[in-house]
This record gives C-alpha cells, structure tokens and sequence, in this order.
C-alpha cells in the first residue's frame, strides 16, 4: 500500500486489529526487516510497519532527512490511517533514534516503546565525520560498500554461519535502498539529538531489547538504557547481533506478547 505522506510517497504494510504497534526499521533497511513480526503477531494486534523515506518501496526523495521529519512522517501515517488511539511505537537501531525523536514530539500518542537494538547516546565527532563521509561516497558509487560493510556485523557470529539464506535475505532488503535514502538517513543519524536526558522522562512502560552479540550497538547501551528509563523491562538475546526480530523471531514475538500484555 502507498500514501502521500508529507513530501513524498510512502509505502506500508498493516495487518491485524486491536492495540496498534508500529514497527520502525533501522538503516538501510525497510518493512521487509518486520515481515516475521506482521505475521506473527497480526492475530492479536494491529501491526503497521512502514517504509521510512528513501527506504524499500517509498519514495526515493533526496535528502539530508532529519529525525524530526522521520518522526514527523510517521505522525502524519498515523492521521491518514485514522489511529486517534496512542500506540506502541517499537523502533529498530536507527527507528529506536526515530522514535525518541517521536515521544519527544508526540507522546500523548504513545502507550509505549520497544526499543531494538538501539542506543540513546549521540554520535561522537569521529564518528558524524564517517556519516558525512559515507553519505557522499553513496551518492556517487552506490549502496553496495554500505551493505558489504555491514553485512557481517548485523549477526552473531554464530548466526552469520548457520543461517545463510537469511544473511543473503537482509541483504537483499539492503541493497534495496535508495542512494538517496542511504545518505539521508546517514545525515539524520549525524544531526540527530542526544536522547539520554530523553530517557529520565519516559512515563510509559518500555521494553528494551538486544541481542548479547550485536556488533554494530553494543549491549552496554540497552543496560544503559535500561538504568535511567523509569519503567522497564531489559530481555537480551544471549545467540543474536544486530537482527534479534530475524535471528529468532519466535523468542522477540514472545517478548512483544509479554509486554503488550502488562500494559
Ligand atoms: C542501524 O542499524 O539502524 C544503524 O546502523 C545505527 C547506527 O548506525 O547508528
């Protein structure tokens, strides 16, 4: 399905009835990330995974993004679909920054937050000079480096052997975005806000979730997160990376089950 959402076309999966959770991938990568989630979780929720701008099937509109328009595109999905309920926002590394940057906006709209391997912190000066740097090497020479970089450090080592067919899948959903995309979301990434401060404010359950062997976010930053957020639940993935709702999805159904159960 697609909707013109703010400036550009943007496209969506929903499935399913009842407490809405909206599912937002991480970069580069799309709604395909969360395919396991929609069809799991469908009979019992409403599930509503979008492509972020430049990502998957949306509109390759060129950047640099920002968190706030990120964010702001989701509110604006969530008024054309007619959700007037507040949701449960679940945010995937990147779409964890994403929806910080939402509750800091619209948090009467949230019931709670799932946070996947994500972090609150900001990028160091090191490392905004590397997003800036990538940014403008994608837009000449593609999306392939990005990807290939990336690939092996979005599992556990384990995962990375045993389970090729999904290595070549998140690969593939890689590959699939947009130049355009891929540097403007690196920009967002550059610019967005520290959220720590953000973490000591959150009045609505949250449940953090990390893999033991992520590669990319480390696991000091989920406990962190997990020291300063008021009501929380930590559920670490001992056998996972970057990719705990691929690398075992029937155990991150489980957690999102759980949690939306208390609420
Ligand atoms: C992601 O997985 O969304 C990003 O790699 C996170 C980041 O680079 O900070």
């Amino acid at each position: 399905m697609k909707l013109k959402i703010n400036d550009f076309e943007m496209a969506y999966r929903q499935a399913g009835q009842g407490p809405a959770i909206v599912f937002v991938h991480g970069f580069p990568l799309s709604k395909a990330m969360w395919i396991p989630q929609l069809e799991g979780l469908k009979d019992l929720y409403h599930v509503i995974t979008p492509d972020q701008r430049g990502h998957g099937e949306s509109q390759p509109v060129a950047g640099p993004y920002t968190m706030q328009m990120l964010a702001q595109d989701i509110d604006s999905l969530l008024d054309t679909l007619e959700i007037d309920q507040p949701v449960v926002m679940c945010g995937h590394s990147m779409g964890g920054y994403v929806v910080f940057e939402f509750f800091r906006r619209y948090a009467h709209r949230t019931t709670g937050l799932i946070l996947d391997a994500t972090r609150a912190g900001s990028d160091t000066p090191e490392a905004k000079d590397n997003r800036e740097n990538t940014a403008r090497n994608v837009l000449q020479d593609g999306v392939m480096p990005v990807v290939e970089g990336m690939l092996p450090k979005m599992f556990s080592p384990l995962n990375y052997e045993a389970k090729p067919e999904l290595v070549k899948e998140v690969k593939h959903i890689m590959a699939g975005t947009s130049p355009e995309g891929t540097a403007g979301a690196l920009l967002a990434m550059r610019d967005r806000a520290d959220s720590i401060q953000t973490l000591t404010e959150i009045r609505v359950p949250v449940l953090i979730i990390h893999g033991q062997e992520d590669q990319i976010i480390p696991v000091t930053e989920a406990q962190l997160m997990s020291d300063k957020i008021p009501q929380n639940t930590l559920s670490v993935l001992e056998n996972a990376g970057h990719l705990p709702n691929l690398e075992d999805p029937v155990w991150f159904n489980d957690a999102v089950r759980r949690f939306m159960d208390k609420l």
